[in-house]
């Protein structure tokens, strides 16, 4: 007879003593007395990788986060053993493991500063319910740590005394204290004494961060269950930071084309065909750049993914084909749930081949969604993804759609308190069989992957263009993505600057928001306003729910048409310059956008700044983020800079008043820079060009700036037809000097630059091409200096008196 029937609480429990120590190769393993194992893996010099079991052996090692082009390998490992403790030391770091509880502690090897170390450590809880552990991790936060990073979280950029949640949630008119939301990147950087490390806490259960909230000098974080498995990275850098997280998560696997980076326009929903064709042309008569045009689920039959309303849209390929040779790409939804529906041949498919979802008892997963009451395909099942890759024939081979927007991937349920699946959905996790706590979090991952693969294979030799609401780390190699359905107030547009810095931050670039706010309507200033942000965001698109009236560019008044018309024509403007700065993020991981703290970390000015934030590396911008505001105040980093729009000089390091009528926002070029500039384009690829214009900001020292370029389209990049230009500015009290490189077979259609040239002290009295005195003739002034050269020089040098 049982007598005892009482639960027994454990409470915490934590590594015993050391007993044993294995080496194999990169991967060290450290054993207690009761049964708990670390793995260190040592990953590169600046990369370790921590793996805890309780058990005396690991479940099967298995990432959809990590990917297998991952930088691996590192030029010096040495283990030194003592009486007390173990240390591991790369080139870069060193770290020592206590045997006495396997604590942690990660120095700098060349200075010896403690980067990072363990509280309490790894220890854990048993999960009565689940079975398995409740894995934890603390640290002692650092004097005057900052904490940044977390993807999406729609709080202040610096992480410091809050508590967050990752479980990727469909979150309708978030608010800024709303956590979580639909994203879950269990990353962050910390940085203290000028010194940047991140942690990748990849575990996609309900994972929790708290960075001294709970307790002040205590940063933890711990999971729901799976295993306390975490990579430390160092900087010193924190763009170094940035750069290893994306090269062990992926960078996006190819470059978008480049119409991705133009101006995209969207609404819950454009129909009939009459409809999109008149916001389409109104785009052209009115001379408002455009390459994007989305259909959202109204195009649909029923809102059954996959088919069309043939009432709205008769032919759609020819609709599509119309709207191309007009400059639009055509993008369109499609959502996880399939329609139960017998006569559907996608549903009677799926079920024929048992590819749905199934509760732990065997009844399908059913949902409702727009459609109804629904199934879902398992997308963490490889043979699912195949199948779905495969719908896509039709829609983009036949049809001839060219993006697709994944949405409602959370996955998102209605009408039930949780929003989506509950716990025990079983999914196939690539044979690792598991509940739906354990595949929540990268579900909508999965099935943008598997729309992306879908996509590339089926627009070939297009590349593909992808965008998810539901992401996990690792997403950007496949996707871009957008902020969800946030709000048209003044306080959303904040919050997109912060979310699209943030996300830059946590390794996923190419984001954007809902410009003008999804629910409710803006007036035309706020909408200005958010414009004039969301051009500097990698990705670029209005939308709204369509309830609350209309979101064009001409749906305010004639001021608000022609300022958005020209923040959009200098979007396209820019382009070469984006384009260049998504070059260097598929080659080496580095953010498109960098918050001043990662601009410049040693200044301790910036690491609670966050309107303020570079695009690319050479371009400061400030959102206005209020009504009736002529400027604002703002922070302008360390440095020179001169005001884009009038040309003005200024020392950074200071807060300094700028100002920004409705017209205008503040935008400043770091001096030295050299930034490349296409004409004014309706769409990508409307004009040949001819002439390709280089901004150059005179500096009294040196910078160095680039220019990628390709066919904007297609893989011959990948095959050595690109060209990438190096230009060295060397500026001396009268002499300007630029030096130029280029490497890579690709031939632009232009055969020109025209140079502007800005700040420059002296007036000029020679200019040598190659060695060769020209006449200056072709010099033009007016304010700036301006010549037309051939693109071709290797040195320019401009000489005063
Ligand atoms: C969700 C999406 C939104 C879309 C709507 C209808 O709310 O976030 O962007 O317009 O569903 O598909």
């Amino acid at each position: 007879m049982i007598v005892n029937t009482e639960l027994e609480q454990k409470g915490n429990m934590f590594p015993s003593k050391f007993v044993s120590f294995k080496k194999d190769v990169d991967t060290l393993y450290f054993s207690t007395d009761n049964n708990v194992v670390l793995q260190l893996t040592v990953f590169r010099d600046s990369v370790l990788r921590f793996r805890y079991t309780t058990t005396g052996t690991f479940d099967n090692d298995f990432s959809y986060a990590i990917t297998k082009y991952a930088s691996k390998g590192y030029n010096h490992l040495e283990i030194i053993e003592n009486e007390e403790e173990y240390h591991i030391i790369t080139s870069k770091l060193l770290c020592k493991i206590a045997k006495e509880d396997l604590r942690i502690r990660i120095y700098d090897v060349k200075d010896n500063t403690l980067i990072n170390e363990d509280e309490i450590g790894f220890h854990w809880e048993e999960s009565y319910e689940y079975g398995g552990n409740i894995v934890k991790m603390s640290k002692t936060i650092n004097d005057r740590e900052s904490y940044f990073g977390l993807g999406d979280k729609p709080e202040h950029l610096n992480l410091k005394g809050k508590r967050f949640e990752n479980w990727v949630t469909d979150s309708y008119a978030f608010g800024k204290q709303t956590d979580p939301i639909y994203k879950a990147i269990p990353f962050f950087t910390g940085l203290h004494h000028n010194k940047a490390y991140g942690i990748f806490f990849d575990n996609t259960f309900r994972t929790y961060f708290d960075f001294g909230q709970e307790r002040r000098n205590v940063t933890s974080f711990w999971a729901q269950g799976g295993e306390m498995n975490y990579y430390f990275i160092y900087g010193p850098k924190m763009n170094d930071v940035v750069e290893n997280y994306t090269d062990l998560t992926g960078k996006p696997h190819q470059l978008p084309p480049l119409w991705a980076l133009g101006f995209h326009q969207c609404k819950w929903s454009y129909y009939p065909e009459a409809n999109v064709k008149e916001i389409t042309n109104k785009f052209r008569e009115l001379q408002i750049p455009c390459d994007a045009i989305y259909l959202d689920i109204d195009y649909m039959d029923g809102f059954r993914c996959f088919t069309w309303n043939k009432d709205y849209f008769p032919d759609p390929k020819r609709m599509v084909k119309e709207l191309l040779d007009d400059g639009f790409k055509t993008v369109a939804i499609i959502d996880p749930g399939i329609k139960i529906d017998h006569e559907y041949s996608v549903f009677k498919e799926a079920l024929e081949k048992d590819y749905f979802c199934k509760r732990a008892d065997g009844p399908y997963m059913k949902g409702k969604v727009w459609p109804g009451e629904c199934y879902f395909p398992d997308f963490t099942k490889p043979e699912v993804r195949d199948w779905w890759s495969g719908l896509f024939k039709e829609l983009v081979e036949d049809i001839g759609v060219q993006g697709v927007w994944n949405d409602m991937n959370e996955p998102a349920v209605m009408e039930v308190p949780n929003k989506t699946f509950p716990d025990d959905v079983r999914h196939d996790y690539d044979g690792n069989r598991c509940s739906h706590r354990k595949a929540h979090n990268i579900y909508g991952m999965q099935m943008a992957r598997a729309t992306y693969h879908g996509m590339k294979k089926f627009n070939y030799p297009k590349r593909p263009f992808v965008i998810t609401r539901a992401a996990y780390s690792g997403t950007q190699r496949y996707t871009s993505t957008w902020t969800g359905d946030n709000v048209a107030t003044w306080e959303h547009l904040s919050i997109a600057n912060i979310q699209a810095q943030r996300m830059a931050m946590s390794g996923f670039s190419f984001a954007g928001s809902d410009i003008g706010g999804f629910a409710e309507q803006p007036q035309g200033e706020l909408y200005t306003r958010w414009i004039q942000l969301g051009v500097f965001h990698p990705f670029c698109r209005v939308h709204s729910s369509g309830d609350h009236g209309d979101q064009e560019p001409w749906a305010f008044d004639d001021d608000v048409t022609d300022i958005v018309r020209k923040f959009i024509e200098l979007r396209y403007q820019l382009l070469p310059y984006l384009y260049t700065a998504f070059w260097k993020l598929i080659e080496h991981g580095t953010p498109l956008l960098q918050s001043l703290v990662l601009f410049d970390q040693e200044d301790q000015q910036t690491h609670y700044r966050t309107d303020e934030f570079v695009y690319g590396n050479q371009i400061l911008v400030c959102p206005i983020q209020e009504p009736n505001a002529k400027g604002r105040r703002m922070y302008i980093p360390r440095g020179s800079w001169y005001n884009f729009w009038t040309d003005e000089y200024v020392e950074g390091g200071k807060e300094k008043w700028v100002d920004a009528e409705i017209d205008s926002m503040p935008m400043f070029i770091k001096e030295g820079a050299i930034i490349p500039k296409f004409p004014v384009q309706q769409y990508v690829g409307e004009i040949e060009i001819e002439e390709l214009a280089l901004e150059v900001y005179y500096k009294l020292g040196k910078e160095v700036s680039e220019l990628y370029d390709d066919a904007h389209d297609g893989y011959d990049y990948t095959k050595g037809r690109y060209s990438f230009r190096t230009f060295k500015l060397t500026g001396k009290a009268n002499e300007l000097i630029i030096q130029q490189h280029k490497e890579g077979k690709y031939e632009a259609s232009y055969k020109t630059f025209k140079l502007n040239i800005h700040g420059l002290p002296f007036e000029i009295k020679e200019i040598q091409i190659d060695n060769e005195i020209i006449s200056l003739e072709h010099l033009k002034v007016n304010g700036t200096v301006s010549m037309v050269i051939d693109k071709k020089f290797s040195e320019i040098h401009l000489i005063g008196n």
